[in-house]
């Protein structure tokens, strides 16, 4: 029985009270929403309606999930670190943020931490600075540090908040490690690639991508989310599911921040992996999804980092040589259906950019302050940059936008790719692709 149609009485009573509650509704959400942020926040009464844990275990997993958060108006933040490289000169808590590049709203961000000596919360002085490679844009990836005093045992969380009235209290976990102990950072190379952005669709070109580097010694793959397509998404949980060390971490930097932000925050995402890695994998490679960093002498970049007779390196910077996706395509060594980028462009050009000029670089984490986009900005102690010779090894970029016709005739082939064909063609990832792409769940 439809009762609107029998009863039009009730329905039009109860369709006036229905109103009346929603206009209720309406006016007072906003109100809420304006007492809630100009509500004074003490950190006594934060804790009490927060579930505040001092004991919360520790991770030195890479894969450890962090996301953005608002602190003041324009400034967010993403994940804190604990540095004590220059232990027992000083420690702190290194937080990776965005917000204005100018102005001082990050002079009104203040830090506190649960202290085990005095058993209280305590504020701790902070500091910024404003990381480089900004690109004018009006937003910049910065540090914040939080400044422990000596004899105050590692903390597990930090709270930030703004200061003298808090929109919001933001608590963020601290990745630490024993970086004392060498022997747990492994002998392992992870790569970075900075934030999809679009969405990113091209599954194929992501199986390629971990293929290849797999093949090249890499054992874990780090990749955030700003905006990737479902099948990236579905294809990334399927190689997780076969037991791939691929992981696509949240990066949910609002809209507005991302769009002042050069590369929709690259500069943090890169100083967050190499963080991120620094107890876990000794080397971190920082390319984009487009480049191969190729040893020409050796099956893999360990076995190529191994051979480098230089022991003072922070960071290899590798020589960029663009190949072109625009010119004839060799398709001898893949399949229509397996559309190899690397196995089908097989000249460059002739021209080797030089040094720290669109090149990319695998740094020690340990041994960096802060990387960059072509080179490390800053290295630890007295670290340095090596540049690998271009005999050893090339990052291929490949590229259809640079290629004019001129470049092409004058190109070199460079057929160094073609030693990984057979394992290429052969490996698990590229397996997994082609299950999903006969299932339809990838095209
Ligand atoms: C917030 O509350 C504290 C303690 O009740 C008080 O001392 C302080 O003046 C208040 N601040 C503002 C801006 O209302
Ligand atoms: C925190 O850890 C200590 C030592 O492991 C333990 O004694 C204490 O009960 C824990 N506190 C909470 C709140 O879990
Ligand atoms: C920082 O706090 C002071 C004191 O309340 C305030 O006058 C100033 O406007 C704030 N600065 C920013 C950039 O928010
Ligand atoms: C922004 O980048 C420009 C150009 O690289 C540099 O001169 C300036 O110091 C940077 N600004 C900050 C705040 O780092
Ligand atoms: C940066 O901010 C200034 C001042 O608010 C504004 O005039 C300029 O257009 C902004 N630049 C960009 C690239 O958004
Ligand atoms: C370092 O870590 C390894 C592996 O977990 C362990 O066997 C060794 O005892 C540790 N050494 C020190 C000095 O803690
Ligand atoms: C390593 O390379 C750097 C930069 O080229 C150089 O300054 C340093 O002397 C080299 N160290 C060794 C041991 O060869």
């Amino acid at each position: 029985m439809v009762w609107g149609v029998q009863k039009p009485k009730t329905f039009f009573i109860l369709l006036g009270w229905g109103s009346l509650v929603l206009t209720v509704v309406m006016l007072y959400f906003p109100y809420e929403t304006k007492l809630w942020k100009s509500r004074n926040i003490t950190m006594e009464t934060w804790i009490k309606t927060t579930n505040f844990d001092n004991n919360e275990t520790v991770s030195t997993s890479s894969a450890w999930k962090d996301n953005w958060k608002q602190v003041t108006n324009n400034i967010y933040v993403y994940s804190a670190f604990w540095d004590d490289r220059n232990k027992p000169l000083k420690s702190f808590i290194r937080i990776i943020a965005i917000g204005p590049r100018l102005g001082d709203e990050h002079e009104n961000v203040s830090c506190s931490i649960y202290s085990q000596n005095s058993k209280s919360f305590i504020e701790l002085p902070i500091t910024y600075e404003m990381i480089r490679d900004n690109h004018s844009k009006n937003y910049s990836a910065m540090y914040l540090f939080c400044h422990l005093s000596s004899g105050e045992p590692t903390p597990r969380e930090v709270v930030l908040r703004q200061a003298p009235i808090p929109l919001e209290l933001v608590k963020l976990p601290i990745h630490q490690g024993e970086t004392q102990n060498s022997t747990k950072i492994q002998d392992k190379l992870a790569v970075c690639v900075r934030p999809f952005f679009g969405p990113f669709k091209n599954t194929f070109a992501l199986a390629e991508f971990v293929a290849l580097y797999q093949i090249l010694g890499v054992s874990h793959f780090t990749f955030y989310n700003y905006k990737t397509s479902k099948q990236v998404k579905e294809f990334v949980s399927s190689l997780q599911d076969q037991g791939l060390p691929v992981e696509l971490i949240l990066w949910n930097l609002p809209k507005s921040v991302a769009q002042k932000t050069w590369a929709f925050g690259q500069m943090a995402s890169t100083q967050d992996c190499i963080y991120r890695h620094m107890f876990v994998s000794k080397y971190v490679a920082l390319v984009d999804i487009d480049e191969y960093i190729v040893p020409r002498n050796h099956r893999t970049l360990l076995e190529m980092i191994k051979s480098l007779k230089n022991n003072t390196w922070g960071s290899l910077v590798f020589r960029n040589s663009f190949f072109c996706t625009k010119h004839p395509v060799d398709l001898k060594h893949s399949k229509p259906n397996l559309p190899f980028t690397t196995l089908r462009y097989l000249t460059r050009v002739k021209y080797v950019s030089r040094a720290y000029f669109r090149s990319k670089s695998i740094v020690q984490p340990n041994r960096v302050v802060t990387g960059g986009i072509h080179f490390v900005w800053q290295h630890f102690d007295n670290w340095q940059p090596f540049v690998v010779p271009p005999s050893e090894c090339l990052l291929h970029h490949y590229r259809s936008s640079i290629c004019s016709e001129a470049s092409y005739k004058s190109g070199v082939e460079d057929k160094t790719v073609l030693k990984f064909k057979d394992k290429l063609l052969k490996s698990k990832v590229i397996k997994i692709w082609k299950t999903l792409k006969k299932r339809n769940v990838v095209t």
